[in-house]
C-alpha cells in the first residue's frame, strides 16, 4: 500500500491482506477468535507483547482490511468498524464525555443522532446545547468551561445546511473540545474533516459506502492517541463490532464508492436543476448550485455537490405523497446514497419525532421530500419527475 496512491486506488487496494492462497478477492475471515501456538502465546498475545488477534470483538482481519482502506481514504491513523452507523455516532460520542461534562451540537442532526445528545447523554449527568450550526457565533455563544465535544452533520439531513468546519474546528481547539463529524451526506469523495480540522469522523457505511442497500455498518476514524485515550476500552467492552462479513461487502462497497458517488452526484445536480423549474415546486435546494444558501461554504469545503437533494412543493403534504406515489423509477425509502434513487417525507419518517416547531427550525416543512438520486439513467429519471409531476396540482 502506497500513501501517495489517489482515493480510486485506495479505495480499490488499500489495506488489502492476502493470505497464504493469494486470493484476488479479499477473504472473509467469519471468526470469533483465533489460536495460539502456546499458553505463553497466548500470554504475550494479551500482554500486548506481540502483534496479533485476539478476539473478533476488539478487532479481525476483514475488518482490519475495512478499516486500513478507509484510513488510506480519509487520512485518518487509526479507524473501528462499528455494526451501524448509528453504533459508529453513539461510541464517537460517549467514549469521551463523562457526567459533567457538555456537547455542543448542531440541531440539525439525523433523528437518531440528535436523540444520542438531547436524551440520551443529559440521562448521565453530559449536558447538550442544540445551536443553529450554520452560524460560527451560535457555536462560540454556546461554549462553557466544561464543553469538551463539538458534533454536527454537513450537509445535512435532509435540508443540506452546510456548517463551516474549519471554522468549528478552530473554536473548538481554542478551548480543547474535540469536534466530531458525521460525514455521511458529504461521503469520503466530496468531504475531509480531518483535513479540515475537525477531530473525529464518523460514518453510517450502510450509506454510499455499501452503496447497494445490502448491510449495515459504521466506522469512527481519528488519530492513535484519541483513539487509544478515548476509544479502545469502549470499544472492546461495550462490544459494537462489525460482522467480518459485513466489512467484506463493505469493502467491495469502496472499490465502486467514487463511480457510483460520481454518477448519482450527476444525476441529483441534472434533477435538481429540472425541478426548479416546475411549477408545483416551491424551492430546490442542492449543494452544488448556486442558489444555496451557504454556496460560499460549499465551495471552500467540499469538493462535489451532493448526491441528496431536499424539494419543497407547493401543495404541502398532499402533493409530496402524491409524488411520491406517482415515481415509478424512484423507490420510497428512508435510507439514502444507494445506487436505486429514492425518495422520503422527512416528517412522516426519519424526523417524524421532533416537534412541529422543531421541524419547522429546520426547514423541514409538510411539502418538503428528499431524494437520493441512485446511478440509473439521467434522462429516465427526470422522465419519471416528470410524469409524477404532471399528476399533481400546481
Ligand atoms: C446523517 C446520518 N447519520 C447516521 C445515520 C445512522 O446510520 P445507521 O442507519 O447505519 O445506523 C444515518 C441514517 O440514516 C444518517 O442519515
Amino acid at each position: 500500500m502506497s500513501k501517495t496512491w489517489r482515493p480510486a486506488t485506495q479505495l480499490v487496494h488499500g489495506g488489502t491482506l492476502r493470505s497464504q492462497y493469494s486470493e484476488t478477492s479479499e477473504a472473509i475471515y467469519l471468526t470469533q477468535g483465533f489460536v495460539y501456538d502456546s499458553a505463553e502465546a497466548a500470554e504475550a498475545r494479551f500482554k500486548g507483547e506481540t502483534e496479533g488477534y485476539i478476539y473478533a470483538r476488539y478487532g479481525s482481519p476483514t475488518n482490519d482490511m475495512f478499516e486500513k482502506r478507509m484510513c488510506a481514504m480519509e487520512g485518518a491513523e487509526e479507524a473501528r468498524a462499528t455494526a451501524s452507523g448509528m453504533a459508529a455516532v453513539a461510541a464517537a460520542i460517549l467514549c469521551q464525555v463523562k457526567a459533567g461534562d457538555h456537547i455542543v451540537a448542531a440541531r440539525a442532526l439525523f433523528g437518531s443522532c440528535r436523540w444520542v445528545v438531547e436524551t440520551l447523554a443529559p440521562k448521565y449527568g453530559i449536558e447538550c446545547t442544540l445551536v443553529d450550526g450554520r452560524y460560527l457565533e451560535n457555536w462560540e455563544k454556546a461554549i462553557r468551561p466544561n464543553t469538551k465535544v463539538f458534533f454536527l452533520e454537513s450537509p445535512t439531513n435532509p435540508t443540506l445546511e452546510v456548517v463551516d468546519i474549519a471554522g468549528v474546528a478552530k473554536l473548538a481547539n481554542q478551548v480543547g473540545a474535540k469536534v466530531v463529524v458525521d460525514n455521511v451526506f458529504a461521503t469520503p469523495i466530496f468531504q475531509k474533516p480531518l483535513e479540515l480540522g475537525a477531530h473525529i469522523v464518523v460514518y453510517s457505511a450502510t450509506k454510499h459506502i455499501d452503496g447497494q442497500g445490502r448491510s449495515l455498518g459504521g466506522v469512527i476514524l481519528s488519530d492513535t492517541e484519541w483513539v487509544n485515550e478515548h476509544l479502545q476500552d469502549y470499544y472492546r467492552h461495550t462490544g459494537p463490532a462489525m460482522s467480518p462479513f459485513t466489512a467484506w461487502t463493505l469493502l467491495k462497497g469502496l472499490e465502486t464508492l467514487p463511480l457510483r458517488v460520481k454518477q448519482q452526484t450527476e444525476n441529483a445536480g441534472k434533477i435538481a436543476d429540472f425541478l426548479a423549474e416546475q411549477k408545483q415546486v416551491a424551492k430546490v435546494i442542492y449543494p452544488g448550485r448556486k442558489d444555496h444558501p451557504q454556496a460560499d461554504i460549499v465551495a471552500k469545503q467540499m469538493k462535489g455537490g451532493s448526491t441528496l437533494v431536499a424539494i419543497e412543493l407547493k401543495g404541502g403534504k398532499e402533493a409530496a405523497f402524491a409524488l411520491q406515489n406517482a415515481l415509478e423509477i424512484v423507490k420510497i425509502s428512508n435510507n439514502l446514497g444507494d445506487a436505486k434513487s429514492l425518495i422520503t417525507h422527512p416528517a412522516t419518517t426519519t424526523h417524524k419525532n421532533l416537534t412541529d416547531e422543531a421541524r419547522a427550525e429546520l426547514g423541514i416543512s409538510p411539502g418538503t421530500v428528499r431524494l437520493s438520486a441512485g446511478i440509473e439513467d439521467t434522462d429516465d429519471l427526470i422522465e419519471d419527475f416528470a410524469q409524477a409531476l404532471s399528476k399533481i396540482k400546481a
